[in-house]
C-alpha cells in the first residue's frame, strides 16, 4: 500500500504541486506503454474500487481483452461475493473465447466460497492470462498458474507487479504475518508539532490534505486512535464528502477505559482495545467489540483475527510512539504544513533512537504537494511477498 496517493497503484512517482493538482494534468506517459501494461493499469484501477471492502480477501481486478478491445471486466467487491474473473467472464460471455485475461492477482485454484477461477478461465476458452503477481495464500501460491499452464494457456505474472503488491499490502500482511498493514498518518507544522501545548490540533493541515485523508479512510479497513486523541478532539473518523464512501471501522486503544460512552467513535462496530482489568460492559452494550490485549503485538494479532487487513493509525504521539517502538508501524504518511508553532507536541512521544545511526530509514519515499502542505510517505517494512523461484514468470 506504500507509495500511493489514490488510487493505490496509481502511476508513480509524482510531484504534484498546488497549481498542477487541479485540474489534474493528463499523463501522456501512458500512451507510450505496451498494451499489457495499459490493460493491467485498468485492472488495478478496478481492483482499487474494492479497497477497504474485501478483507480478509484481497482487492482484485480483471479485464478481458480480445482484438484490442475490452470484452469484459470486473472487480472483487466484498468477501463472499464473486471474484473479479467470474464477473468479467459473465460480462464477456462467448466473447471470452480466445481472449487475454489481465488479472491483478494469480487466479485462485482452490474451492473456497466460490469455485476456482483458474478453472473458469480455462472453461471459457481464454488463451492467455497476464497476472500482475502471484498469490501468497498457501492455498494458491503458484498453483493457479500451474493449473492454467497445464491446460495449455499462456501465462505470465510480472506486469506491474510492484503496483499490485502495494495495492495488496493489507491482504499480504494478513496472510503472511497474521496482522494488518499499519500506516501512521500524521499532520505536523514545519517545526514538527502535531498540536499546541494546550492539545489543540484543529487544524494543522489544510483542507485538501484533510479531504485526502477522508479518501484514505474510505480505502482502509480500520482507523485507529488512542484515548488521548479522543479526549482531546472527540474525532468522528468518518469519510465525509467521499462519493460512495463508507466509514472504516474505528479502533480505540484505551487500556484504562477512559473513552466516554458519548464519544463519537463509540458506535456499533467500533473496536475497543483494552486491558483485562477494565470494565467493558457499558461499551459492549453500545455494540462495541472489545479486545483484551496484554501488549501491542497481541492487539494487532487480534485485529487480524477480526479480519482487518489495513489500519490507518491517526494518532496521537503516545500510541504511535508505542507502536513504532514495538516495530508495528509499516508505513508513514506525514503532512508538513507551512506554519510554525514554536512549542507543542511532537509526532512520536516514545524515544526509540538515541543516535542518528539508530534512526529508522524509510524506503520507497515519495514527496508530493497537497494544497499548501507537503506529503512525505514511505515504508518502514517490506510488503510480504511470495518467494517463487520455482515459477518462471513467462510460459516456455
Ligand atoms: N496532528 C495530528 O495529526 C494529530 C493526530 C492525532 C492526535 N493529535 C493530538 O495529539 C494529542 C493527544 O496525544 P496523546 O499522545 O495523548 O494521544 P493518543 O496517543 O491518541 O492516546 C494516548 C493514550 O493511548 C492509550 N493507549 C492505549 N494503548 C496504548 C499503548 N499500547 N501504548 C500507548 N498508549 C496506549 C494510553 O492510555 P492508557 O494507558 O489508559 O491506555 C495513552 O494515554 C491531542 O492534542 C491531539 O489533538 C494530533
Ligand atoms: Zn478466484
Amino acid at each position: 500500500m506504500c507509495e500511493h496517493l489514490e488510487p493505490p497503484g496509481a502511476p508513480l512517482p509524482c510531484i504534484q504541486t498546488a497549481s498542477s493538482a487541479s485540474p489534474r494534468k493528463r499523463d501522456y506517459r501512458s500512451s507510450l506503454e505496451p498494451p499489457d501494461v495499459l490493460w493491467m493499469r485498468l485492472a488495478l484501477a478496478l481492483a482499487a474500487r474494492g479497497l477497504g471492502r474485501t478483507a480478509p480477501n484481497p482487492p482484485v481486478g480483471c479485464v478481458l481483452v480480445k482484438g484490442g478491445v475490452a470484452v469484459g471486466s470486473g472487480f472483487h467487491a466484498k468477501a463472499g461475493e464473486p471474484h473479479a474473473e467470474v464477473l468479467a467472464l459473465r460480462e464477456a460471455r462467448a466473447r471470452a473465447e480466445g481472449a487475454t485475461a489481465y488479472v491483478t492477482l494469480e487466479p485462485c485454484s482452490h474451492h473456497g466460497r466460490t469455485p476456482p477461477c483458474a478453472d473458469a478461465l480455462v472453461a471459457a476458452g481464454i488463451e492467455r492470462v497476464v497476472v500482475a503477481v502471484l498469490d501468497p495464500n498457501p492455498l494458491v501460491a503458484g498453483s493457479g498458474v500451474t493449473r492454467l499452464r497445464a491446460a495449455g494457456l499462456e501465462v505470465s505474472w510480472d506486469v506491474l507487479e510492484g503496483e499490485a503488491v502495494r495495492q495488496q499490502a493489507g491482504f499480504r500482511s494478513l496472510i503472511v504475518r497474521g496482522r494488518p498493514w499499519v500506516v501512521y498518518k500524521v499532520a505536523m507544522t514545519l517545526d514538527g508539532k502535531v498540536a499546541a501545548l494546550s492539545g489543540a490540533s484543529r487544524w494543522v493541515s489544510g483542507a485538501p490534505a484533510r479531504a485526502l485523508v477522508h479518501r484514505w479512510r474510505n480505502q482502509f479497513d480500520a482507523v485507529a486512535v488512542g484515548s488521548g486523541t479522543i479526549l482531546a478532539d472527540d474525532p468522528q473518523l468518518g469519510t465525509r464528502d467521499v462519493p460512495g464512501g463508507r466509514d472504516a471501522r474505528p479502533v480505540i486503544f484505551d487500556r484504562r477505559g477512559l473513552t466516554p460512552l458519548a464519544a463519537r467513535v463509540i458506535r456499533p462496530g467500533s473496536v475497543l482495545v483494552t486491558s483485562s482489568t477494565t470494565s467493558t460492559t457499558a461499551y459492549k452494550r453500545k455494540q462495541v467489540t472489545v479486545i483484551e490485549a496484554e501488549n501491542e503485538v497481541e492487539a494487532l494479532m487480534a485485529l487480524g483475527e477480526l479480519g482487518l487487513s489495513t489500519v490507518l493509525l491517526e494518532g496521537g504521539p503516545t500510541l504511535a510512539g508505542a507502536l513504532l517502538s514495538a516495530g508495528l508501524i509499516d508505513e508513514v504518511r506525514v503532512f508538513v504544513a507551512p506554519k510554525l508553532l514554536g512549542a507543542g507536541l511532537t509526532p512520536l512521544s516514545a524515544p526509540f533512537a538515541t543516535s542518528l545511526d539508530e534512526a529508522h530509514p524509510l524506503r520507497d519515499v515519495r514527496v508530493s504537494g497537497v494544497g499548501q502542505d507537503v506529503l512525505i510517505q514511505g515504508c518502514l517494512h517490506k510488503i510480504p511477498r511470495l518467494e517463487v523461484d520455482a515459477f518462471e514468470p513467462h510460459s516456455a
